[in-house]
């Protein structure tokens, strides 16, 4: 490896997040290999101008092929991971048996590869807020505390705590340092998997012109895509060693706050922006603890500049006839609960059991 030559890989890099990351390292000058299974997806097309793309080496690859995962590792000369590779809460509700082999033995597999290789610097991966269920919460308005016991209620969640674990092995067996980071709810463009890109998807319809009906409500994290693809660059350069995990923090806002967000940027759309009132089956407040400590100042881009700058965005790529109009093709509306009240929390009627079952049946999409 030439020596201080750093050189990122990014997984699961043709992602929402992941074309974030490679536009940022872009930017700075960092030389980056993207690592997805996608040949091509329009969201790197949205983020990434084509002078940019072209200072990216992409290579198409399966994460739950670990043999060729750590090819790719050695003959890049990787130095940093930022490990994104995975499938989202529908997608292993629909095929929980592929769920498990991307999104926990491909984690293994990144581990692997890192502890083989030996030289790597630098790892950092994708948890998330969904290892909580919303029965995490201490019930009492008070945030999650950061370091809380989880029972997750998917089988996305169960399998992302499983890898925070696969973590914490890897360093106390083998010493392989990394950094787990919780997103929760991330928009911005690009977002277009899972039922929380809805909002995205919102803000998509507006700068088009168009009614949309997010399908579900409450109180969360709102990250904007940008600050996220900076946290995780920051921990894949924070030389810590040990296997901390962290919830990554954001604008903590109901959904009414992110409607009127959206129509306060595109006046064209106020009253056709609606929501479902079921809140996500995860609690709405989580603590970051030593996020900053850890990984140092961590961008926060307020919600409306957020919502602002990706409808500006949307704007720009609808004139230059960029945008995928199927990128709104959805599941119907569902007929009640749609509206301006305010959702705090998880039905009162509802267990959290029944809260997630209802969640992973519904959201197929
Ligand atoms: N977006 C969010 O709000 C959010 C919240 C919490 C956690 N996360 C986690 O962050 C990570 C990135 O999220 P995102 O929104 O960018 O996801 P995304 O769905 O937009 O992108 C995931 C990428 O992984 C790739 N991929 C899937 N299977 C693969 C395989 N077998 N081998 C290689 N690549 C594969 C896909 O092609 C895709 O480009 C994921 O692990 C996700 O679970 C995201």
């Amino acid at each position: 490896m030439s020596a201080g030559k750093e050189r990122f890989l990014v997984t699961g890099a043709l992602g929402c997040i992941g074309s974030w990351v490679l536009k940022t390292l872009v930017a700075e000058g960092t030389d980056v290999v993207a690592f997805d299974i996608a040949s091509h997806a329009t969201r790197l097309d949205y983020v990434l101008e084509a002078d940019e793309r072209v200072a990216v080496t992409f290579v198409v690859g399966d994460i739950t092929d670990g043999k060729a995962f750590a090819r790719v590792l050695a003959e890049h000369e990787v130095t940093r991971i930022v490990h994104l590779a995975g499938l989202q809460v529908p997608l292993c509700a629909a095929d929980p048996v592929r769920g498990a082999l991307v999104n926990v033995l491909g984690t293994v597999n990144v581990f692997e590869a890192v502890k083989a290789q030996g030289d790597c610097l630098g790892l950092v991966y994708a948890s998330s807020a969904a290892i909580y269920a919303g029965g995490d919460a201490p019930g009492d308005g008070r945030p999650v505390p950061a370091l809380a016991p989880a029972q997750p209620s998917t089988h996305y969640g169960v399998y992302k705590q499983a890898n925070e674990g696969t973590a914490r092995v890897y360093w106390t067996q083998d010493g392989v340092p990394s950094i787990g980071l919780r997103p929760y709810v991330v928009y911005g463009v690009g977002r277009d998997q899972g039922l929380t890109s809805d909002p995205t998807k919102a803000m998509l319809a507006a700068a088009l012109g168009v009614p949309f009906h997010i399908g579900y409500g409450g109180r969360s994290h709102f990250q904007f895509a940008p600050d996220v693809a900076s946290a995780f660059i920051a921990a894949a350069r924070s030389d810590h060693e040990g296997a901390p995990v962290l919830n990554l923090r954001g604008s903590v806002v109901d959904m009414p706050d992110v409607v009127a967000a959206i129509e306060a940027a595109e006046a064209s759309s106020v009253g056709a922006i609606t929501f479902e009132q079921t809140a996500l089956p995860f609690p709405g407040e989580f603590e970051s603890g030593d996020l900053e400590e850890i990984i140092g100042p961590v961008p926060h881009t307020e919600l409306a500049h957020g919502v602002a700058q990706t409808i500006d965005a949307f704007h720009r790529l609808a004139d230059a006839g960029l945008l995928d109009p199927g990128t709104l093709a959805r599941r119907p509306r569902a007929g009640t609960g749609a509206g301006s009240a305010r959702s705090s929390g998880l039905s009162e009627s509802a267990t959290a059991a029944d809260q997630s079952r209802n969640f992973e049946r519904n959201h197929m999409d």
